[in-house]
């Protein structure tokens, strides 16, 4: 039997000659060591904050539920230690304790981010879901002040009590501001436009962790580009953002869904695309999800081709006739109140997307785009089809197709803030599911697959990826934007507000460009 010993002796000059070529070769910078957590953190630290916050170390009960991704193991940041501030001054004085260390940070609130580079943070975690500041309805019953911390489910449902409403997701237990630092979509946005866009005042904690006020009026460089790349500059500790009351008679969403076989693919989506692009009412989504249902068809994935509609069915029917007539070979339909619409996803806050025990390996990607491009479709069904088949492993892999309205979104000047995708209207998501504890030829062929569906959907446009669906080496245009200046003003702000870089582990704007289309 070889000892370990010799092993060692046997293997090592070979591995590092072997892991300092590929560093050489294609890593920017030879990653440095994790900084370990400084041993005075738990007695020196508490003397910074109230008395309310509270210091998780790996070892707590609570800090799987404050550490747990909705990725199991993809992506996955490591943290040492999780810090729930209670009040804006605690996250400043956090900040200021860990650059004084050399300490990564990462800002953390509904625990849903799917940037895969994020495997590579070590460091604390600032998890907001403890702030005092929760949710409140100014006085003028047209604003609510949010807590950097707050999820959808508490949000919809606080508005909901006061008889409003305003954009958010739709997953319950995603945070409610993070979407909007990358643009935020959900049903609303073509009756009001984006999550960011509701937006007219928010506070941040900077790099330095200094708090400032950033709006139309103050910090305006920042209050730009924290609509789109947000993620880059600061931790939001709270914002102030449109509501508005739920009109009579408008407080329910009608759905019908149809279940189609492959083969009608093409029907479905060019009456799509001549049908409802350009002319789809502000108050209906389109939304397909391509999955397998085998009492439905033992073979190949089914398409599900849903519409929502704020308003009663008998308006719905105006569409969904057309609908009928392609010849689905199943159809559901209801009418929920919108406080309960998330529920119609299977994204409620006690569904499988907010489990926190039983979370799969998830890779999600996004392709944005203006309309159909039928045979980018078909080769996307295609490669999806033949993936699980090959993979049994991949069951519950999905290829979603959002199709929100955008008349909110398209009011809003496209230069005005960083989200740069207004004139797209659907937005692609291959998904591959897999289950947790695999091995790494599996999670390379989920990768893999992930990045060849993303590919052939995409067609033959300029890739655009929506930032908090990418998977991260789309490259820097495709998330910000190709116009240059774009681009140009993300770094620039970034010099101003983020110099070291402290926030730059999700998204950053400072990525490096590959080339065109960056694949
Ligand atoms: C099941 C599911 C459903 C989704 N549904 C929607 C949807 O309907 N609409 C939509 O637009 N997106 C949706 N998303 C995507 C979602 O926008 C991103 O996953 C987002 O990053 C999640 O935010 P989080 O707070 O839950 O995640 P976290 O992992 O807590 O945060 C993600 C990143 O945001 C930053 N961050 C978090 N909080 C703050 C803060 N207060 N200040 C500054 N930076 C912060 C950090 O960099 C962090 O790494 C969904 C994702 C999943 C997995
Ligand atoms: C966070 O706040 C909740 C509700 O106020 C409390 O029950 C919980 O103990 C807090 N979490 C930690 C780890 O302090
Ligand atoms: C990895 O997992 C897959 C799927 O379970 C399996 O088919 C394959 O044999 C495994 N490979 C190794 C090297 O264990």
């Amino acid at each position: 039997m070889v000892s370990f010993f010799s092993l060692q002796t046997l293997l090592l000059p070979s591995l590092f000659f072997f892991l300092s070529t590929i560093s050489a070769a294609s890593c920017p910078s030879t990653p440095s060591p994790p900084t370990p957590l400084p041993p005075d953190i738990l007695t020196i630290l508490p003397q910074l904050l109230s008395p309310q916050s509270q210091i998780l170390l790996p070892s707590s009960p609570s800090f799987p539920f404050y550490s747990t991704r909705f990725s199991a193991e993809q992506g996955t940041p490591t943290f040492q230690a999780i810090i729930l501030p209670r009040t804006e001054s605690d996250i400043s004085q956090i900040i200021k304790y860990s650059n004084s260390h050399n300490l990564p940070f990462l800002a953390i609130s509904g625990q849903h981010g799917s940037w895969y580079p994020l495997e590579n943070f070590n460091g604390i975690g600032i998890s907001l879901r403890n702030l005092s500041t929760r949710i409140s309805l100014d006085k003028d019953g047209r604003h609510a002040t949010i807590g950097g911390g707050m999820n959808v489910y508490e949000t919809v449902q606080y508005l909901w009590s006061k008889g409003k409403q305003t954009t958010t997701g739709i997953c319950e237990c995603v945070g409610v501001i993070s979407p909007g630092l990358g643009g935020g979509h959900g049903l609303f946005q073509g009756q009001y436009g984006l999550v960011g866009d509701q937006w007219v005042e928010a506070r941040v904690v900077l790099a330095d962790g200094k708090v400032v006020r950033v709006s139309e009026k103050e910090n305006k460089d920042l209050w730009w580009g924290l609509r789109g790349a947000g993620h880059n500059y600061g931790v939001v500790s709270e914002v102030k953002v449109k509501v508005y009351d739920t009109p009579k008679g408008k407080e329910s969403w009608s759905w019908e869904s149809f279940s189609f076989k492959g083969k009608k693919l093409e029907v479905l989506y060019e009456w799509v695309n001549k049908g409802l692009i350009g002319t789809q009412p502000a108050e209906l989504v389109h939304w397909s999800m391509w999955s397998l249902d085998k009492n439905i068809d033992p073979e190949n994935p089914v398409i599900t081709f849903s519409l929502y509609y704020n308003g009663p069915a008998s308006e719905l029917k105006m569409y969904s006739e057309n609908i009928h007539n392609l010849g689905p070979v199943a159809h559901k339909e209801g009418v929920v109140e919108y406080s309960k619409m998330s529920a119609v996803f299977g994204a409620d806050i006690n569904g499988g997307f907010c489990s926190k025990n039983q979370n799969p390996n998830v890779a999600l990607r996004a392709s944005d785009v203006i309309s159909y491009e039928i045979p980018a479709l078909r080769k996307a069904y295609d490669l999806l089809s033949s993936g699980l088949k090959s993979e049994p492993a991949f069951a519950y892999s999905v290829v979603m197709l959002e199709g929100y309205s955008v008349q909110g979104v398209q009011a809003v000047p496209a230069e005005s803030a960083a989200y740069p995708h207004r004139a797209q209207r659907i937005l692609q998501a291959p998904t591959i599911v897999w289950p947790r504890g695999t091995n790494e030829t599996l999670d390379e062929e989920a990768q893999g697959l992930a990045r060849k569906l993303w590919i052939a959907i995409s067609g033959t446009t300029e890739k655009r990826s929506y930032v908090n669906y990418a998977w991260g080496d789309e490259g820097p245009q495709a998330l910000y934007g190709y116009e240059p200046w774009r681009l140009q003003k993300l770094r620039a702000l970034k010099k101003k507000y983020d110099p070291e870089s402290r926030f730059g582990y999700f998204a950053s704007v400072e990525t490096k460009s590959k080339g065109h289309g960056d694949i």
